[in-house]
């Protein structure tokens, strides 16, 4: 394999030179700041995650959660979801360099004012803690801070004008944050602010100041649901640098001002659900790279922006609910990247677009409830990604095209118009009963969907139309007898018999919760090793996660048992960034396992563009999964990986590491789930289960081919897999043709000498990310090469990905050891001197 060739090794040569050079600059150990870092551990009472800060004669610049600068001394403290309590001590400003100190998601409860003595320190992180009482005061002191986030707290009290102050600040989030009063207009003073996230905040009722306008900077802007009143200054105009504009769910009224339209480098503009009137600003796209349009539930009037997509870029535009009144904008038909158009309950009218063939990644298409009239394009049935679509309640006539039949399978809505003809024949199944209503010409071939059958207009009714009716009458008097009886016999033959619960820890739920939520309504999804539900337990409500595997008797007997106790180890395994198992229930020929249950499902679907919109009835969500997001994945599923490998005995080795198997919670924490299932699988020794291994295609380590005997090493070539999916976008399968995957393409594509930016997922990729999407690129090609042993361990893994979650997401500093231009230097900085890496080489 061309993996092996010479250049390879060069590469990994270089690799180990650099990690050499490191470990050398790090000899000499500043025993000092050793020692502060010792006692803040002991201080915080030696959180499990940081036990391995212990004394020794290596330096603790290699401890994944330390940065030091180039000559040793500690300049970044990310002690991130370590779960420590307490306060934070005043010795922690000894240190004298400290520049960065990330104590987000743990359970800190005072202001940690000792830190004003840190002359240093400049990125402050005390997101989701538990911090309560006032922000002091005096918060000014620490004048050298440039990113602050004290987002997710119990604060209370007053937001401190003295955070005006702070002069040097490029971020600062106070968001879901609750205070007394309302916005200070001395944050507006913050004049080198680039990022200003105020959302979700229980805040008294106020306008936006207009003080915020001064804001020449700041390029986003977050205000969501934060109980804002009154207009939107008309000044926000003069905010030049404004990309990300959300001030959603609030009460806003009046007009939107026009000069927003004129915003040069305006990307996302989110107002919906507010009390706006008025039009919408005219010149709305046509000065800048617009990609989000979202104003939804207002009472806007007059008509869409003409120019909305003059640029290309528009993905969204969710606009419905209000009084818009006109036709579609023209150029819209030509738009690329649109991927949803919502404008349902509307005036709109006119004819729709025909016009329409570069609407390539259009999913979701909702014109109902307007006044649109003509016919119904042939080309809505072309569009390859359209599964939603609903033009009910209009003014459409004509036939249905029959080409629409190929959305046969997604949700279509036709009902209400002056359709006229027959119903296209993919639509002539139980599942379109209401999707035809209320056509008065309409004609079905087949009479499955409650419309008047075609050609039958003679007024005798036949004999066989008869039997058939009276039949069907019968049937439907008797079909609840019969359900009744079928009950009944179930509930006599020990339903609860047949299925056994093994808890393994406090349940509010019985199995009997568990079954009768596994219904085909709650089926979210199918894999290799079976289906999943998503139940609500009565009545507590809460949701769990159902697993069902196997719906054979392909678990031999023996295996039985031994499955019971492998599955309990698992259920034993208590991580953040491991899914938890409730219980199991267990049948003779099925098995349910029950899990948490994660709002965001699994990172493949996010990854997948299709998905990226997704309409819960009532409100439509939509996130993108920037990169800071993808990186935040990364290190959580590498935490979680890492944990199952080197800090649980024995190892526990996953074997389907995979992109489904990477849950994601409501804040996007990453979650392994289906660990050591494969494994259980593939003990059954049968060709037909390595099926659930099959499955993963583009994941399996090349090992698989020559031996059984897989380890942690074959999980981190698939979780290289993961990595190359969050830089690239691609799928794990898709190598460019149908025999390669996603890793040989890469590998081939870095040997090439191909720039490495140009692979990188144009979704995401930004100017300020490049350097860190390149560098977990090539780290994706490490983790994946063809020798087990070349493969870095999951450990080292997280360590890299740790750092370069710190150069990334907070700001611009960095140090010596890693800067990293993505053009001219091909190597990546490998910093760690784990043994068994080294040795292999
Ligand atoms: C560790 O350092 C101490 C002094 O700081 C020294 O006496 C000892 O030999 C060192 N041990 C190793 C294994 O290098
Ligand atoms: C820290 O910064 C000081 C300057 O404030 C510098 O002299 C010193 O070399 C740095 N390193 C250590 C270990 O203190
Ligand atoms: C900062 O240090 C000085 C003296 O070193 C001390 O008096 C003061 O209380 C400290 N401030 C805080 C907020 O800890
Ligand atoms: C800060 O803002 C307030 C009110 O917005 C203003 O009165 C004050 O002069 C500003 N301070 C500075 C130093 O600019
Ligand atoms: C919305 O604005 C109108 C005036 O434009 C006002 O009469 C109405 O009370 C507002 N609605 C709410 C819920 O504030
Ligand atoms: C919306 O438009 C309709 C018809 O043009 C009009 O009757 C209604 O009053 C409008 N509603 C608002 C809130 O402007
Ligand atoms: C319905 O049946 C007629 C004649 O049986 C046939 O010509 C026509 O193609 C069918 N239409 C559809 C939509 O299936
Ligand atoms: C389609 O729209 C009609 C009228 O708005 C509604 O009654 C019907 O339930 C809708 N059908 C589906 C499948 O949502």
């Amino acid at each position: 394999m061309t993996k092996t060739s010479l250049k390879y090794i060069q590469f990994c040569c270089y690799t180990i030179l650099f990690l050499l050079l490191l470990i050398h600059a790090n000899s000499q150990v500043n025993v000092e700041e050793q020692a502060v870092l010792l006692n803040l551990k002991q201080h915080w009472q030696n959180p499990q995650y940081l036990s391995h800060w212990t004394s020794s004669n290596s330096s603790h610049c290699i401890w994944p959660e330390i940065i030091c600068s180039t000559d040793g001394s500690v300049t970044g403290i990310f002690v991130s979801l370590m779960e420590i309590t307490g306060t934070v001590p005043p010795f922690i400003c000894d240190l004298n360099n400290l520049t960065t100190l990330d104590l987000s998601h743990n359970h800190m409860n005072e202001f940690p004012r000792a830190l004003y003595n840190c002359s240093k320190l400049q990125y402050l992180y005390l997101s989701q803690n538990s911090f309560v009482g006032k922000v002091p005061d005096d918060i000014h002191l620490m004048s050298r801070l440039r990113e602050l986030n004290i987002a997710d707290n119990r604060f209370s009290g007053t937001i401190p004008a003295s955070i005006g102050r702070l002069t040097e600040l490029r971020m600062l989030s106070l968001t879901a944050c609750q205070f007394d009063g309302s916005f200070p207009s001395e944050i507006g003073n913050l004049s080198n602010l680039e990022r200003l996230e105020l959302a979700y905040m229980k805040i008294m009722p106020a306008r936006l100041p207009s003080e915020f306008t001064k804001l020449k900077k700041l390029k986003y802007l977050n205000v969501a649901s934060s109980n804002l009143v009154g207009e939107i200054p008309d000044m926000i105009g003069e905010m030049v640098a404004l990309e990300h504009l959300d001030l959603s769910m609030n009460n806003l009224n009046r007009n939107v001002p026009d000069s927003i339209g004129r915003l040069p480098r305006l990307v996302n503009f989110i107002l919906f659900d507010n009390n706006l009137s008025g039009t919408l600003p005219p010149d709305l796209g046509r000065y800048s790279m617009l990609e989000e349009f979202q104003v939804s539930s207002n009472w806007l009037t007059g008509q869409l922006p003409q120019h909305l997509c003059d640029n290309g870029m528009l993905v969204n535009v969710v606009a419905f609910d209000n009084n818009l009144s006109g036709q579609l904008p023209k150029a819209l038909g030509s738009c690329n990247n649109l991927g949803s158009l919502i404008v349902r309950n509307n005036q709109l009218s006119g004819s729709l677009p025909s016009n329409i063939l570069s609407w390539k990644w259009l999913t979701i298409l909702d014109l109902s409830r307007n006044s649109f009239s003509g016919q119904i394009p042939e080309e809505f049935g072309l569009l390859p990604y359209l599964n939603h679509l609903n033009l009910a309640e209009n003014r459409l006539s004509g036939q249905i095209p029959l080409q629409l039949g190929r959305l046969a399978g997604s949700f279509v809505n036709l009902s209400s118009n002056h359709l006229t003809g027959r119903i296209p024949s993919g639509f002539l199944d139980g599942a379109y009963v209401r999707s035809f209503l209320n056509n008065p010409d309409l004609c079905a071939n087949s009479s499955s969907v409650n419309i008047d059958k075609c050609n039958s207009k003679s007024s005798k009714i036949p004999v066989r139309f008869l039997v058939l009716i009276i039949c069907s009458v019968i049937a439907t008097l008797l079909l609840p007898v019969f359900f009744v009886i079928r009950v009944f016999v179930r509930r006599k033959h020990g339903l609860d018999l047949t299925w056994e619960l093994t808890s393994f820890q406090r349940l509010n739920f019985t199995e009997s919760h568990i079954l009768s939520g596994l219904t085909d309504n709650n089926a979210i999804g199918s894999g290799g090793s079976g289906k999943v539900y998503r139940v609500a337990i009565n009545p507590s409500r809460e949701i769990v996660a159902v697993k069902k595997i196997w719906n054979n008797k392909r678990l031999e007997q023996n295996l039985e048992k031994e499955f019971l106790a492998e599955v309990k180890i698992l259920s034993s395994i208590r991580h953040f960034n491991i899914v938890s198992l409730l219980c199991c229930i267990s049948s003779d020929n099925s098995k349910l396992l029950v899990y948490e249950y994660l709002e965001n499902l699994s990172l493949d679907l996010w990854l997948n563009r299709k998905s990226r919109v997704s309409t819960v009835p009532g409100s439509v969500q939509h996130v993108i999964l920037n990169w800071p997001k993808r990186l935040q994945i990364a290190v959580g599923a590498a935490r979680g990986l890492s944990y199952m490998h080197h800090d649980c005995s024995p190892p526990i080795v996953h074997r389907d590491v995979k992109s489904s198997n990477i849950l994601l919670d409501s804040e996007f924490n990453a979650k392994i789930a289906d660990l050591g299932l494969a494994k259980m699988l593939i003990k059954e020794g049968q060709s037909a289960t390595m099926s659930a291994v099959a499955g993963s295609f583009g994941y399996i380590a090349p090992e698989y081919a020559y031996t059984t005997r897989v380890n942690e090493k074959s999980d981190v070539y698939s979780f290289g897999v993961i990595l190359l999916e969050l830089t690239t976008g691609r799928k794990a399968c898709d190598g460019g043709d149908e025999h390669t995957s996603l890793a040989e393409w890469a590998w081939r594509y870095f040997q090439e000498g191909s720039p490495i930016v140009d692979a990188l997922d144009e979704e995401v990729k930004e100017l300020c990310y490049l350097n860190g999407m390149c560098c977990v690129f090539q780290l994706g090609i490490i983790c994946t090469g063809t020798l087990p042993s070349t493969r870095p361990t999951m450990k080292d893994v997280l360590k890299i990905l740790l750092r370069w979650n710190q150069t990334l997401t907070y700001g611009e500093q960095n140090t010596a050891s890693d800067q990293y231009d993505a053009n001219s230097n091909r190597e990546i900085v490998l910093e760690n001197n784990d043994a068994t890496f080294t040795s292999t080489v």
